[in-house]
C-alpha cells in the first residue's frame, strides 16, 4: 500500500493551486455576489490542460488519471466551489459517458470539443416531478425517420444555457419505466432547445442552475449515445463516477473553510490571548483537519479504484456521503471560530457555508447514497 501521489500528481495540484490563487481566487466573492458565470476562467482551465484530464490524448485530453481530477475538483473549490462543480460537471458529467458509451464518432467529434474546452458540458437528469426518483421522468424522444424528436424539461442544470453540449436522458419507450430510457447528445442552437428560468440560489451561486425546455426539437439519431433503452444505466454509471467529483468539491470547501479559520484563530485576541489558545477553538480545529483528512482518503481511494478499472460505485457512494456531511459541520464551525465577523460578507466563510450545502443535496442527496450504499451492502 503506498500513499504517496505521484510526481505528477503533485506538479498537477501546485498548478491548479498557483492558477486558483491567481486567477479563480480574486474575484470569487463578487461572481458569488453578482451571480456571474465566467468563461475565461473555464477558458483558461481549458488552455492549462484541465478540461481533458483523464482522457487519452487522442481525444484531446492530457491522459492523466482519476485521482488528478479529484485533485483539480479540490484545489479549485478550495478557493471557489462555483468554479470546482463547472469543472466536475463538464468532466465526469457530461465528457465520461461519452467516452464510456461513445462510438468512435462521437468520441472525435464530441468528446474532443469538451477535452479541449472548445466546448463545455451539460448532464440533464433531472425533472421538475423526478429528482431523486429518476426513473420517473417525463421527456419523451420519439423516433422519426433518421431523427428523434424530444419533447419535455429538465430543471435544475448545471452550466445550464452556457453549456454547448448537453447529455439529455429521455423516454423512448414511455411504458417501460427505466428500462425505456435513452441518452442522447444534444448541441446548444438546436432548433427547439432553449434555456428557461435560471435559479436564484442559497451557494454555489457563479455556477448558473437552469431549466431547459425540449418542444419538437429534432436530433439526428447519430446523437443517440449507446443504445435505445440503456440510458438508465449511462445515467446512473456516469453518476457513480460523478459523485466523487462532488465529493472533491466538499473536501475543497472543508479546506478552505479550515485555512481561514486557523489562520483567524491565530490572530484574533480575547482575553488577552490568540482564541486558539483556548481548547474550545482548538479541539474544533482538530476535528476539523481529521474530518478533512478522512474525507481526502475516502475521495482519493475511490478515484484510485476508477482509475485501476476495479468497481468503485460504493466508494464513491460513501466520498460523496462523508466529505458532504463533514464540509457542512465543518464550514458551520468555521463561521463560528469567526464569531460575528464570519457571519458577513468580510470573509469567505460564510460563502463556504452556504455552498457546502449543496453537496449534501446534487448528485443524489445523502439519504440517496445511503440507500445506494445499503443496496450495494445487502445485493
Ligand atoms: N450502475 C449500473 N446499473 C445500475 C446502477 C449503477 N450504479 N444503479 C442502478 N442500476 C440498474 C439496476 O441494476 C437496475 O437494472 P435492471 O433493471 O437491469 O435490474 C436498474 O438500474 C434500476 O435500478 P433500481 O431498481 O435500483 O432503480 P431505482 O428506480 O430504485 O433508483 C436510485 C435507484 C439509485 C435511487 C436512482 O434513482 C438515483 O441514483 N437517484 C438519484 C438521482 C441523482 O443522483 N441525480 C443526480 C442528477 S445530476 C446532478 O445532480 C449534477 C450536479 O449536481 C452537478
Ligand atoms: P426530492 O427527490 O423531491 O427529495 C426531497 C427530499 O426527500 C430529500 O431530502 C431526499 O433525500 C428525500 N427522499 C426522496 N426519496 C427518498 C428515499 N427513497 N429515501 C429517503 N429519502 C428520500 N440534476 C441534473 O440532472 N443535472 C444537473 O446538472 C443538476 N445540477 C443541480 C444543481 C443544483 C444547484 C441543484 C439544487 C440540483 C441539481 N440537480 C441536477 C438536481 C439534483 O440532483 C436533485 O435536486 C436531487 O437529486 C434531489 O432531487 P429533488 O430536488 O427533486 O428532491
Amino acid at each position: 500500500m503506498n500513499f504517496q501521489l505521484t510526481e505528477e500528481q503533485e506538479m498537477l495540484r501546485k498548478m491548479v493551486r498557483d492558477f486558483a490563487q491567481k486567477d479563480v481566487e480574486p474575484t470569487a466573492a463578487e461572481r458569488d455576489e453578482a451571480e456571474r458565470f465566467d468563461r475565461d476562467i473555464f477558458d483558461k482551465m481549458a488552455e492549462l490542460g484541465l478540461t481533458g484530464i483523464p482522457w487519452p490524448e487522442e481525444y484531446g485530453g492530457i491522459g492523466a488519471d482519476f485521482v488528478s481530477y479529484v485533485i483539480a475538483v479540490e484545489e479549485l473549490s478550495r478557493v471557489c466551489a462555483s468554479t470546482g462543480v463547472t469543472l466536475s460537471a463538464h468532466l465526469s458529467l457530461a465528457s465520461w459517458p461519452i467516452y464510456k458509451y461513445g462510438n468512435e464518432e462521437q468520441k472525435k467529434t464530441f468528446l474532443s470539443l469538451l477535452a479541449t474546452g472548445e466546448a463545455l458540458g451539460a448532464y440533464a437528469l433531472s425533472e421538475p416531478g423526478s429528482g431523486s426518483d429518476a426513473a420517473g421522468m417525463k421527456t419523451v424522444a420519439k423516433k422519426d425517420g433518421d431523427e428523434y424528436i424530444l419533447n419535455g424539461n429538465k430543471v435544475w442544470i448545471t452550466n445550464g444555457g452556457v453549456a454547448d453540449i448537453y447529455i439529455v436522458f429521455a423516454l423512448t419507450d414511455p411504458e417501460a419505466r427505466h428500462k425505456g430510457i435513452s441518452a442522447f447528445i444534444v448541441e446548444k442552437g438546436t432548433e427547439g432547445f432553449t434555456t428557461g428560468k435560471k435559479e436564484r440560489k442559497l451557494g454555489i451561486r457563479s455556477s448558473p442552475t437552469t431549466e431547459l425546455i425540449f418542444e419538437n426539437c429534432r436530433i439526428p439519431k447519430e446523437n443517440l449515445l449507446g443504445e435505445e433503452g440503456e440510458g438508465f444505466k449511462i445515467a446512473m454509471t456516469t453518476l457513480d463516477g460523478g459523485r466523487n467529483g462532488i465529493a472533491a468539491q466538499a473536501l475543497g470547501i472543508a479546506q478552505g473553510a479550515l485555512d481561514a479559520a486557523a489562520d483567524y484563530a491565530k490572530e484574533r485576541e480575547q482575553f488577552g490571548k490568540p482564541i486558539v489558545a483556548n481548547q474550545g477553538i482548538s479541539f474544533k480545529l482538530a476535528d476539523m483537519a481529521t474530518e478533512i483528512e478522512a474525507s481526502r482518503l475516502l475521495t482519493y481511494q475511490a478515484a484510485w479504484l476508477e482509475s485501476e478499472g476495479q468497481p468503485y460505485g460504493k466508494a464513491s457512494a460513501m466520498s460523496k456521503l462523508f466529505a458532504g456531511d463533514a464540509a457542512m459541520r465543518i464550514t458551520t464551525e468555521a463561521v463560528q471560530v469567526f464569531g460575528g465577523y464570519g457571519y458577513t460578507k468580510d470573509y469567505p466563510v460564510e460563502r463556504y457555508m452556504r455552498d457546502a450545502k449543496i453537496t449534501q443535496i446534487y448528485e443524489g442527496t445523502n439519504e440517496i447514497q445511503r440507500l445506494v450504499i445499503g443496496r450495494m451492502l445487502t445485493k
